[in-house]
């Protein structure tokens, strides 16, 4: 992946519609999905990031026959040649972990490189291993592989010891060709995963409960090609509303489902913001000085983790003293120490950050550190005094579609140099 820096002029005023891209982490398991069907499906709305690219390529050296631009995929995975997912993809993207189900599900046999940790902390699978082995797969990990073999998956009962997004769309997916009926329970109930189940359906799989925390899947022996929309990109979505209440009551948030970050809109709210839906827009008015606020993040339809950094830095610009919690990951607070060299007044206390707010940003050199991180030092560099400079700015181009394009579309001034 190439890598690039970033050079952001802060104080730029921002006036006009930002676009909302497909959902990234929607893209990923249902493009790993189109393992279970036998013939072509075509998948719109696919936001073109890195972490999509990623997912595409390992498709192809497992057999998939295809292309993908203009955000729209045409996959045909009749034929499985390599049931390998390589170290080299699963370092790359983690989410490279959501082919182990359908893989092993569609052909008997996958061999899968383990996803290494990263920035924010233990990123644990085995809710994922040990629900494929409830099913009758025998695991095996070792040399950094996860080897996974079964003549045929059973459907079987499985209570999730705790909430898996990735967890829950692995099941749900090896469910779908599994002999008998799979009751999967404590499920993760993102929206994300209500899209997988709807585009799961129209490949002919047999699936109830949708949208609630116990999902009901009776086995098929194959699935059939189709054509779906992805959803909106949720966390795309709360970033830009983020953004518009630092830097502009002129800016529209088009393309939303605002229910999908309605726990962001209700501390947006609490915090003195005055929020305007009309249909799929969002637009935003600061009347006032902003609120301090409480916030823990949790699962969906709590606030997003992945909204935590971003909410971070809109707190640098409330006056007084605001905490985040974070209950999801276990080393989610490095966008703070680049924060800092802004000039916020952050502090980390365990899961706990503390911000106080009101603390005039100035440029400075910046690293990013993960996905969700990279959005906040964009969005800190949006409203700073100079320039700012970030490295490794290949991070937000994983999960992101062209935020400098977007953002100069609305006056910024953002350029990225490749490194
Ligand atoms: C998904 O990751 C998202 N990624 C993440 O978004 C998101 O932050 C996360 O869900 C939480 O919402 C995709 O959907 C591709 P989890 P996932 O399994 O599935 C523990 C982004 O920025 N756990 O729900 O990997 C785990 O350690 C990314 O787009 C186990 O202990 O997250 C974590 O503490 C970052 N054992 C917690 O559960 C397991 O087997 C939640 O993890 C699985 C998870």
């Amino acid at each position: 992946m190439d890598n690039y820096k970033i050079r952001i002029a802060g104080r730029k005023r921002l006036s006009g519609t930002i676009i909302v891209s497909g959902a990234k982490n929607a893209s990923l398991p249902e493009l790993a999905a189109t393992i279970l069907a036998d013939s072509e499906v075509l998948l719109k709305g696919v936001p073109n990031v890195e972490d999509v690219n990623t997912m595409f390529n390992a498709l192809e050296r497992i057999g998939a026959t295809g292309n993908f631009d203009h955000n729209k995929v045409n996959i045909n995975l009749s034929n499985i040649k390599e049931p390998v997912v390589s170290e080299t993809i699963s370092k790359t993207s983690r989410s490279s972990i959501l082919i182990l189900g359908p893989l092993l599900a569609r052909n008997g046999y996958a061999r899968v490189s383990l996803p290494g940790g990263c920035a924010i902390g233990d990123r644990k699978i085995d809710f994922h291993l040990e629900g494929l082995k409830r099913m009758g797969a025998e695991i095996n990990v070792e040399d950094g592989y996860i080897s996974a073999r079964s003549k045929r998956l059973k459907g079987a009962d499985y209570t999730f010891p705790g909430v898996s997004v990735t967890g829950t769309e692995n099941l749900i997916m090896a469910s779908t060709l599994a002999d008998g009926e799979t009751i999967l329970r404590n499920c993760a109930v993102e929206p994300e995963i209500t899209d997988l189940i709807t585009f799961l359906e129209s490949m002919g799989a047999d699936i109830t409960g949708q949208g609630t925390d116990t999902i009901r899947i009776s086995g098929k022996d194959i699935l059939s090609g189709t054509s779906h929309t992805v959803i909106p990109d949720r966390i795309e979505m709360g970033t830009y509303v983020i953004a518009a209440c630092l830097r502009g009551d002129n800016i529209v948030v088009k393309n939303c489902i605002p229910e999908y970050i309605g726990s962001l809109l209700k501390i947006l709210e609490l915090m003195g913001v005055e929020i305007t839906i009309i249909k799929d827009e969002i637009s935003i008015k600061v009347p006032g000085r902003l609120k301090p606020v409480e916030v823990n993040t949790d699962p969906y339809p709590g606030f997003p983790t992945d909204l935590q950094a971003q909410l971070t830095t809109l707190l640098t610009q409330v006056d007084g003293v605001s905490h985040i919690r974070e209950n999801i990951f276990n080393n989610r607070f490095k966008h703070v120490i680049e924060l800092n060299k802004m000039g916020a007044n952050i502090a980390i206390n365990g899961n706990i950050a503390e911000i106080k707010g009101i603390s005039g940003l100035k440029g400075a050199y910046l690293n990013a550190t993960d996905l969700r991180a990279s959005a906040s030092l964009v969005l800190g560099a949006l409203i700073a005094e100079g320039e700012t400079y970030i490295d490794n700015a290949y991070q937000l181009f994983r999960g992101y579609e062209d935020m400098p394009g977007k953002l100069n579309k609305i006056g910024a001034d953002i350029s990225a140099m490749k490194v």
